[in-house]
């Protein structure tokens, strides 16, 4: 499939994070140096920037195998041993989301984390039976959007904590150039830096974009992407110039036409836009936080003067911000 095509498998193709990346490096280096298994690692993040990814390049660098999962996956202790079942020595278990994983889950986990065993009661009732349960060693690779969702005892096992951050640019350029590479598409240097410029620091994004803007290029075009065709593909898809989508500009003058622009609280928001409060906490807000188009306060959120003139509504000096 086209989409595992453009994940990197080495760690010196992954384009940006590059404190992350040189960190990683030495762990990666010292681990295979020692024969050890690599120490547990949590990937916290954004959706979109390349967590799975980066799971995938760990177990690929490592030479090891890797099983994938879910936190909402795993329902039962069972789900879980059924998956840590398949795991070799050395191997890399991923589980994305995993701060969705039930609290009975987690602690299944604490063990299997520090000393390699997990012990369980299978059956129920006067059939049921305590079983222990001997691992191989591995390396646990938890993936979640924000790392205050999980508990505390279980971030305290994790020995690597990475933070992916929202791309530059430049970097998203590169990727999008990369893309274009892998799917042997031809894009000129403007053309990359529009959509680097209309993707929110994402990776998954300016793909997504990329191959969007592929689509207007091919059928009203040559088939080359330029910055026109871009410009006008994404006026198209009401995508704007810093990049937010229709949804985006929704939450926004939600919040300037009902609530005077705040403070309001992000589950009030997030129903009068008629999306989950995850979905908006995870996907909307912090892209929305670090480019300064609303504000955190004890009472709510806040939209901003940036916010009030970019969707050409009146400021008022007498706002706060
Ligand atoms: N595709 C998605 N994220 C990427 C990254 N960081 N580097 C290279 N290709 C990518």
């Amino acid at each position: 499939q086209e989409q595992l095509l453009l994940r990197p498998k080495l760690l010196k193709d992954y384009i940006g994070q590059d404190k992350l990346k040189k960190e990683l490096s030495v762990y990666l280096q010292a681990a295979k140096m020692r024969e050890e298994v690599l120490d547990h690692i949590l990937v916290y993040g954004p959706p979109g920037l390349g967590k799975t990814t980066l799971a995938m390049i760990i177990a690929n660098e490592l030479e090891v195998g890797i099983q994938t999962t879910s936190g909402p996956a795993i329902e039962r202790p069972g789900d879980l041993l059924a998956i840590l079942n398949e795991l070799n020595p050395g191997d890399v278990l991923f589980i994305d989301e995993i701060h969705r994983l039930p609290r009975i889950i987690e602690e299944v986990l604490y063990s299997a984390m520090e000393d390699y065993f997990v012990d369980i009661v299978i059956g129920q009732g006067s059939a049921s039976q305590p079983i222990h349960f001997e691992l191989p060693p591995f390396t646990l690779i938890g993936a979640t959007t924000r790392a205050g969702m999980l508990s505390q005892p279980l971030r305290d096992r994790f020995g690597i904590v990475s933070h992916l951050e929202y791309y530059n640019t430049e970097d998203l350029k590169a990727i999008v150039n990369r893309t274009a590479n892998v799917f042997q598409i031809e894009i000129d240097d403007h053309g990359a830096q529009e959509i680097a410029l209309r993707s929110r620091g994402t990776p998954r994004i300016a793909n997504r974009l990329l191959r969007r803007v592929r689509d207007f290029a091919q059928v009203k075009s040559n088939g080359r992407i330029t910055q026109s065709v871009t410009d006008e593909s994404l006026q198209i898809l009401d995508i704007d110039e810093y990049g937010l989508d229709r949804v985006d500009r929704k939450l926004l003058s939600t919040m300037i036409e009902l609530y005077d622009g705040g403070p309001v609280g992000l589950s009030t928001i997030a129903i009068n836009i008629s999306e989950d409060t995850e979905t908006v906490i995870d996907m909307y807000e912090p892209y929305l936080l670090q480019n300064g188009f609303i504000q955190r306060t004890p009472r709510g959120r806040v939209a901003t003067k940036k916010t009030y003139e970019h969707l050409g509504y009146l400021w008022m000096e007498t706002k706060e911000e």
